[in-house]
Formats: C-alpha cells, structure tokens, sequence
C-alpha cells in the first residue's frame, strides 16, 4: 500500500454551483490523502494530520490543488491542423481536417501523435479526455496503449464513417461494427479506459451504420457514444435532405437508440425547444465547444437553455475546431459566450464544468471530478506565477472566487505547475 499526503490550498465542488452554494469547497490550509491512487481523506489539515502515519508530505505553498480538468470533446488527429481557417464546418472538415485525418492510416504517425497529445493534456492539467480517433482501428489502439501506458482515464473509439468521405478515411458499416467489437473486447474496461462507439456525425455515415453503432451500444452494456448534433446551419439543411423522414437533426440518433444516458453530444447549438426536451430526458452528456463554436463561426451555446431541460453540461476544447487544449482557455471564452447570451457564468460555474459537471456529463462521476474519499486520485496544482498579468491580479484578489476568476480568464496551461493522475506526478512545469 502507498500512501502519500499533501499540504495547501484545495478546492473542490461537491455538486452545481448554481445550486447552492454549498457545492463549493475550500481548505485554505487543506490536507489530502492519496491511497494507492485513490482519495483516502481530504480537509482542514489540521483535521486530517493525524491520518497521515508517516506518509511522505509534499507541501504546496503557492496556489491550489484542484481536481484534474475533464475534457468532454477532442479531437487527437486534429493536433496538426488546427488554427486552420475554415469558411464553415463542412468547408474546414474537407478543406483540412479530413486530409490531416489521412495519416492516421500509419501506425507509426498514430503512435507519435498519440504521444504528443497526451504529454500535451498533461501539460494543460486534463487528467481525462473522450477523444475522437479516426476511421483507421490503429489510430484507437495507438491512443489505448499510449494512455494505458500512463494509467489515465481516458474514453475514445474508431470513428465511423461510411458516406460523404474520402476514401482514405471510411471504413464500410461492416467492417466499421466489426473493428469496434474488436476494440471493445480488447480495451474496454482495460486499465482506466473505455469505449465509445463513435459515428462522427449523422452526414458522414449510412442509415446501415447508425443502425450497427445502435447494436454495439445494446451489445454491450456501459460503453459510450459519441458524436457531433446540431453544430452548423449547412449540416443542419445536410442532415435534413438525407433524413427527411427525421423531423429534426436530434431524432436522427433517436431513430438508431443513440440518444442514451451514455452518450455525448458535442456542440448542441441550434436545438429546437422539442430536441432540448428530448435530449434532457434521455439524460445525455452535452459538450460545450466555446473556443471551436466562436473560431467556427458555428454559434453561440445555450448553457441556460441545456440547463433548463436537465442537460449534463462539460467543458470541452474539440481541437482542432478549438483553438487551445487548455480547459483555463476554454472557460475563458464559455464566460465570453455566456455574456452574449446575457448568462453569467460564475468562476465556481465554470471549474464545474471542466472537474464535476465534466464527470457527470461522461457518467464517470463515481471515479473522477472531485475530491471525495474513494475516487481517483487525478489532480493539479494550479500556480499564477509563471503569468506575469495574472501574478499580479492574482495577489489583489481577495476571495477564492476571484483567484478562480481570474485564473480562468488569465490563465492556460502555464498555470498549471503540476499533473498528478492516480496519485503519480505526470507532469512538472519547467522553471
Ligand atoms: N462535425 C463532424 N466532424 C467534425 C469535426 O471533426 N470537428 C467539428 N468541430 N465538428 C465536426
Ligand atoms: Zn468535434
């Protein structure tokens, strides 16, 4: 047994904010202990001293120690192409990001990717992520073995994809049902990792392929969906020609059983008053793009409509569409997103939805999202110091939920001095 503790400022949120606020928690001068990779105690260090039994003691003197960041939405094979200008989405899909997917056939290009992107998230302080892979099964199993290998929480799938694409990137209904089945039974569940059945969206797969990622997910009980609803005007009018037996772009997923309490909808822009509702109801997750949605063009998010239908929100970066693989950035332009549409969104608010509401809008909750005994142990030290600007507004701020504020407006990923998943340090920010 491994048992380590340590010393600083915590916080945490033990539910929505804007439900009270209760939900968010502070120890100025907090204790946690991690055991074999998993909370043991967390508090006033004062109470949980006389846990600690001799366990090594790291102190955190400059900043916070709060759950890992939770991204909802992202896409690995797009690190090599975003910041790409795109006129719309589907203009930017095949202009750029269809191409760049191209080379994911390699295993050697998918492996080094991989790599990349994960040192990456770390980087950032995203301790958990439900990627997009693409249409190659090696780009999966490159991503897999890659976050197996780092003992991280971690959701991907091949992408589906039978119509509407190139060549170079679809598989066909069959095989694309049998490459999954394949990485199910090979991944799923392996280590700190799962699946999600992943058809990129209602235009670029067959009524025969939707039908088959509707199988996989009645197969196979726990695994996930995920795909894109309702980002763009031009989709929209696609994706009503193709299925114009579908009254909506939502009753699309509905008509195959993929709107589930499992699934992950990316985007959710330009949902009638009917697909809110429904989409409340089927209890599924939501992932709020706010960097990808402004960079786009695509739209502003409704958070205070997807709310008002029971929605499960998370914060997500969907590079590359977005702009940065810092969740700081991300909550940066959700607060921008949220005056536009005349919604404050408090600081509380948004690390809610990049820690809890990330992890309840994934259904990963009961392991990850926050700091109570008996979860996973994936956590960071957030620090100003490395951000002249924010150093500076940071030592003004006088309440905790200014210094969040501030953070999340100022800060990206040279905030972030420490990522640790499952108790191990996996990233150090250099001096
Ligand atoms: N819709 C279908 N594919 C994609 C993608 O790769 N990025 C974004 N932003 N939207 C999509
Ligand atoms: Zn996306």
């Amino acid at each position: 047994m491994t048992r380590q503790a340590f010393r600083g400022a915590i916080f945490h949120l033990l539910g929505d904010p804007d439900q009270g606020p209760a939900a968010a928690v502070v120890y100025e001068d907090g204790g946690l202990i991690v055991e074999d990779g998993h909370i043991a105690e967390v508090g006033s260090f004062i109470d949980i001293q006389p846990q600690i039994n001799g366990a090594p003691l790291q102190r955190v003197t400059d900043g916070f120690i709060v759950p890992g960041f939770i991204d909802c939405h992202v896409h690995f094979p797009q690190v090599d192409m975003l910041a790409s200008p795109g006129t719309h989405l589907l203009h930017w899909l095949s202009a750029y990001a269809f191409p760049a997917e191209s080379r994911f056939a390699h295993e050697d290009v998918a492996a080094e990717t991989a790599r990349f992107f994960l040192d990456q998230l770390f980087a950032n302080g995203t301790t958990t992520a439900l990627v997009f892979a693409t249409a190659h099964k090696v780009s999966a199993e490159a991503l897999f073995a890659e976050a197996f290998q780092r003992n991280m929480r971690l959701v991907t799938g091949k992408v589906l994809m039978d119509v509407n694409a190139p060549a170079g990137i679809s598989d066909t209904a069959e095989t694309g049902y049998m490459e999954s089945r394949a990485l199910i039974r090979d991944w799923h569940g392996k280590g700190r990792l799962g699946y999600a059945v992943t058809p990129r969206f209602a235009l670029t797969s067959s009524e025969r392929q939707l039908e088959l990622a509707g199988r996989l997910l009645h197969e196979h009980p726990g695994i996930k969906l995920h795909t894109h609803l309702s980002e763009n005007h031009e989709e929209l009018e696609a994706v009503h020609k193709l299925y114009p037996d579908c009254p909506d772009y939502f009753a699309v997923y509905e008509k195959f059983g993929l709107a589930t309490p499992q699934s992950v909808f990316a985007h959710c822009l330009h949902l009638s008053p009917s697909e809110w509702a429904r989409l409340g109801k089927a209890g599924s997750g939501i992932a709020f793009c706010p960097t990808s949605n402004l960079f786009l063009g695509s739209g502003l998010f409704h958070l205070a409509a997807a709310e008002a239908a029971g929605g499960r929100v998370g914060l997500a970066s969907d590079v590359g569409a977005g702009t940065s693989l810092s969740l700081l950035a991300t909550m940066n332009e959700a607060y921008k997103v949220g005056q536009l549409r005349r919604h404050r969104t408090s600081a509380f608010k948004l690390f809610y939805m990049a820690t809890l509401g990330a992890a309840r809008a994934l259904r990963l909750d009961d392991k990850i999202g926050n700091f109570t005994p008996g979860k996973e142990a994936d956590f960071l030290v957030l620090d100003a110091k490395a951000l002249p600007l924010l150093a500076r507004r940071w030592s003004r701020a006088t309440t905790i939920e200014e210094k969040l504020f501030a953070l999340a407006i100022l800060g990206d990923d040279r905030a972030v001095a420490e990522t640790y998943v499952a108790g191990r340090r996996v990233h150090k920010r250099d001096k």
